[in-house]
């Protein structure tokens, strides 16, 4: 990660411009809330979501975006007419993602969810950008290509996912060749004290409550099934060049503490917060001056006790399939995603048991092999692989009533 300041518009002088990818999600919304707190300091280029054409102008109205893109060309209609009279210009299709992903802007938020934002991030990268990125499920797939290409075109990489912006907060000022290993803590979900035969039972509705953060339905449920944990393994292992066996997990109930670095000398340094994503959200939309961001005080006294313990790889053995996908490298954390992808929208759908969605991905991982990928269309040819297997043995189990 290059730690330029070059992109920065000095205090007091012009807002910076930015846009927002996956604008409409939970992130996205979360990243217009910042920016409405403070109209001044920012001026939108283009915002992005998929289908929610009525939601994207809206927001687009309110804070002033010159340009508003559907991924899906079914929703063009509908975006034209919510923004007609607004001199915002309207498009749809997945050219017109990556073109309002290559506009010059000083900072770009990459929030879409899936390997689908892949695309368009490695466009703002290739550009030169100031990516603050979300989207993990790039990263686990394509994070050499993705690092590689930052590095090349001069562009920042700001990690928003809160544990690796804790680490990242955590390891400013310090030489990562002192460091021992980095430790994400997770929250262990809402099914965390649930044993095997109880979470063969849960609900769509349960996984999708997580008991701490607001967040949207595929990372909720990858976080019932601590999947989520595994791809940000995977997420750190490219973030800050660190090999697996240094990154270790830590199940900390109350997500105040969201990650920490641990030093060789023994110090540790972690980040604290109120388990609210405008906090990491701030740091890289701001940074690196901080934003004033309302009711995000963490008041440690109300919190009261902070709790840790090992994770269960018994009950959680997505952690064990993402740290193998990891160590083994070439195409597996690819296929991980995929299959997980397709396993977690077929939960959503009703159509996959719970226990069945890490079943899924680990059969999927059990019969693809792992040749490494070398450009994005190799990348792309794997994760279309995986997501066809995924589909077809999705597909068996339900056939066979299993
Ligand atoms: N939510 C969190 O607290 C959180 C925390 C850390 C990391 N993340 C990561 O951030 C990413 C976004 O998560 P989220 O919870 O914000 O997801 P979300 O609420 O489901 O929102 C997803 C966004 O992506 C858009 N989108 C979906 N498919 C698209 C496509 N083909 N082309 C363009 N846009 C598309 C959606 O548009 P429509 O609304 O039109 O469908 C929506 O704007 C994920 O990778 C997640 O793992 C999220």
């Amino acid at each position: 990660m290059t730690a330029s300041i070059s992109h920065l518009p000095p205090t007091g002088r012009a807002p910076r411009t930015i846009s927002v990818l996956g604008a409409t999600g939970s992130v996205g919304q979360s990243t217009l809330d910042l920016v409405r707190a403070e109209p001044a300091a920012f001026r939108v280029a283009a915002l992005v979501a998929c289908s929610q054409a009525e939601r994207l102008a809206q927001d687009a109205r309110e804070v002033g975006a010159e340009l508003a893109v559907v991924a899906d060309p079914e929703a063009y209609g509908r975006l034209k007419d919510a923004l007609a009279g607004s001199g915002i210009e309207a498009a749809a299709g997945p050219a017109a993602v990556l073109e309002a992903a290559s506009r010059p802007v000083d900072w770009l938020m990459s929030a879409i969810v899936g390997a689908v934002g892949l695309a368009p991030t490695l466009e703002a990268l290739r550009q030169g950008r100031m990516v603050a990125i979300a989207n993990k499920e790039c990263l686990v797939c394509a994070g050499s290509l993705l690092m590689g290409t930052a590095k090349a075109a001069g562009a920042t990489i700001l990690p928003v996912d809160s544990e690796h912006n804790a680490i990242f907060q955590a390891l400013a000022g310090h030489d990562v060749a002192d460091v021992d290993r980095l430790i994400l803590t997770a929250s262990g979900g809402p099914f965390r004290d649930l044993d095997q035969a109880a979470m063969a039972r849960v609900t769509i509705a349960q996984a999708l409550a997580h008991p701490n953060w607001s967040m949207g339905a595929k990372i909720s449920v990858d976080s019932a099934t601590m999947m989520n944990k595994g791809l940000e393994l995977i997420e750190a292992h490219h973030l800050f060049a660190m090999p697996e066996p240094r990154l270790e997990v830590l199940v900390h109930p109350q997500s105040v503490v969201h990650s920490l670095v641990a030093f060789k000398d023994g110090s540790q340094l972690a980040q604290l917060g109120v388990p609210d994503m405008r906090v990491p959200i701030a740091y890289c939309l701001g940074w690196p001056r901080r934003l004033d961001v309302a009711d995000t005080r963490l008041d440690l006294a109300t919190v009261g006790r902070l709790d840790f313990r090992a994770p269960d790889p018994e009950r959680f053995p997505a952690l064990g399939l993402a740290r193998q996908a990891l160590a083994a490298g070439g195409s597996r954390p690819i296929t991980l995603n995929a299959a997980n992808e397709v396993a977690v929208a077929a939960f959503i759908a009703g159509r996959l048991r719970f226990l069945d969605i890490v079943a899924v991905v680990g059969d999927v991982l059990a019969r693809l092999p792992g040749d490494e990928p070398d450009s994005i269309d190799d990348i792309l040819g794997h994760d279309g692989e995986a997501r066809r297997l995924a589909h077809t043995l999705i597909a068996e189990r339900a056939a066979i009533g299993a």
